[in-house]
């Protein structure tokens, strides 16, 4: 008989999302009458952007005539978008990222998962708790943890805890680790980090040989110019980072599918021998032999972000939603919820009322309101007592369910 990877069975049972979406399902079956208000996943509501929209039509066009139709595309992205990308993403910024370092893909979301395939196995792994799990989940895919504790911790890595005691900030660990995950604007807690905080990672990374994995899909969020929009931005960390975006929250593409992984040439890694290794060789070479590329009409309306027209587009959609969040902070504030995050970030953390568990504030949430957040302990076993709202979603749902929140609960 066939054998299969071991390491799946030491995942808890199911993805946090998919968890909350059957939780709601049978609440909906035994209550069909509800109408329910879904600020759990960070799942876009607004429509794309009338300039993708167009460039994604025009290529539609394009693939219907034979002398403008495309076959596969390059692996790595069409030149003309990575350009655009290293332009207006990073050299506008001060950073020196060249077009042939970016990796366009299909998510910010698989390629966190799938850059472990370049990795080694005996890497000591740091990951802040509460985290977006799907760092930990793919590293024990990978075989790179034991089994859990009685608190839901994977024996292997290394938890840097995050909570209101050190401003959801984590500390810059005292041991050597190899990889860090950081994730700025953050997901869930909505916490920023200060050019001085980033540089303190980079020089930790530098002086300990270690790479940073850092996420940037929320970056469209950061208003306040004194933030760094990319961990590039920081000198030195193009020796030691790698930086994974994403046209999902900015343009809304959650469901049209378009991220991009930077990638510097100059970054390296030890080979079992020794030997230091490109780890920009690994990437294209894993990539080009496990991917064909973002689809030429995906590619298309991604470019178009970057038009005159689409920047004010997506500067208005990201407006919308921050609008959301900071009625969503003014509302919970006014009711006495403790509430961190969602101002430069789309993420609203708040404390349990009444020291509830995490699910059991979901449940009676989603019983008493038929409004659905994510429990903070879904994150990892610091989140336990929080809770994480989405601001995306439409004006009227985000008003309704503060409504229904502040009537039900007076902390
Ligand atoms: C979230 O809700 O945390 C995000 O939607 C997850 C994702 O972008 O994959």
């Amino acid at each position: 008989m066939a054998t299969i990877n071991d390491n799946y069975l030491k995942l808890k049972a199911g993805y946090l999302f998919p968890e909350i979406a059957r939780r709601v399902n049978t609440f909906v079956e035994g209550n069909p009458e509800a109408k329910i208000i879904k600020l759990g996943i960070g799942d876009v509501t607004e429509p794309l952007p009338e300039a993708c929209r167009t460039a994604m039509i025009k290529a539609v066009e394009d693939m219907g005539d034979r002398s403008t139709f495309k076959g596969y595309g390059p692996e790595q992205g069409y030149g003309w978008l990575r350009e655009k990308i290293a332009a207006q993403d990073f050299q506008a910024r001060g950073c020196d990222i060249d077009a042939s370092e970016i990796f366009v893909s299909d998510g910010a979301k698989c390629d966190t998962g799938n850059i472990l395939d370049i990795f080694g196995k005996n890497n000591k792994i740091a990951v802040t708790d509460p985290v977006y799990p799907v760092y930990v989940d793919t590293n024990v895919m990978a075989g790179h943890t034991g089994e859990t504790n009685d608190k839901g911790e994977y024996d292997g890595l290394v938890y840097l805890p995050i909570s209101a005691e050190n401003n959801f900030i984590a500390d810059i660990p005292t041991e050597k680790v190899d990889l860090i995950y950081l994730c700025f604007p953050n997901n869930p807690t909505g916490a920023t980090a200060t050019k001085a905080y980033l540089k303190a990672w980079v020089d930790y990374a530098k002086a300990n040989d270690s790479i940073i994995f850092f996420d940037a899909a929320y970056e469209a969020f950061i208003t306040d110019d004194s933030l760094p929009h990319s961990i590039y931005e920081i000198e030195g960390a193009k020796d030691c980072a790698l930086e994974f975006r994403s046209f999902s929250k900015n343009a809304g593409f959650t469901g049209t599918r378009c991220a991009f992984t930077v990638v510097p040439k100059q970054l390296t890694a030890k080979a079992s021998d020794g030997s230091e290794v490109e780890l920009w060789k690994l990437w294209n070479r894993r990539q080009s032999t496990k991917f064909n590329g973002v689809s030429y009409i995906v590619q298309r309306g991604a470019e178009a972000v970057y038009s005159e027209a689409g920047k004010a587009q997506i500067k208005a959609l990201v407006d919308f939603y921050l609008e959301n969040a900071k009625i969503i902070c003014d509302k919970l504030k006014s009711a006495g919820f403790e509430v961190y995050g969602g101002v430069n970030a789309p993420y609203i953390w708040l404390k349990t009322p009444h020291d509830l568990s995490s699910w059991d504030f979901f449940d009676k949430l989603l019983q008493t309101t038929n409004v659905v957040g994510t429990p903070g302990s879904g994150f990892g076993a610091a989140g336990e007592g929080y809770f994480r709202i989405s601001a995306f979603n439409s004006r009227n749902n985000v008003e309704e369910a503060m409504k229904r929140i502040t009537e039900q609960f007076k902390v």
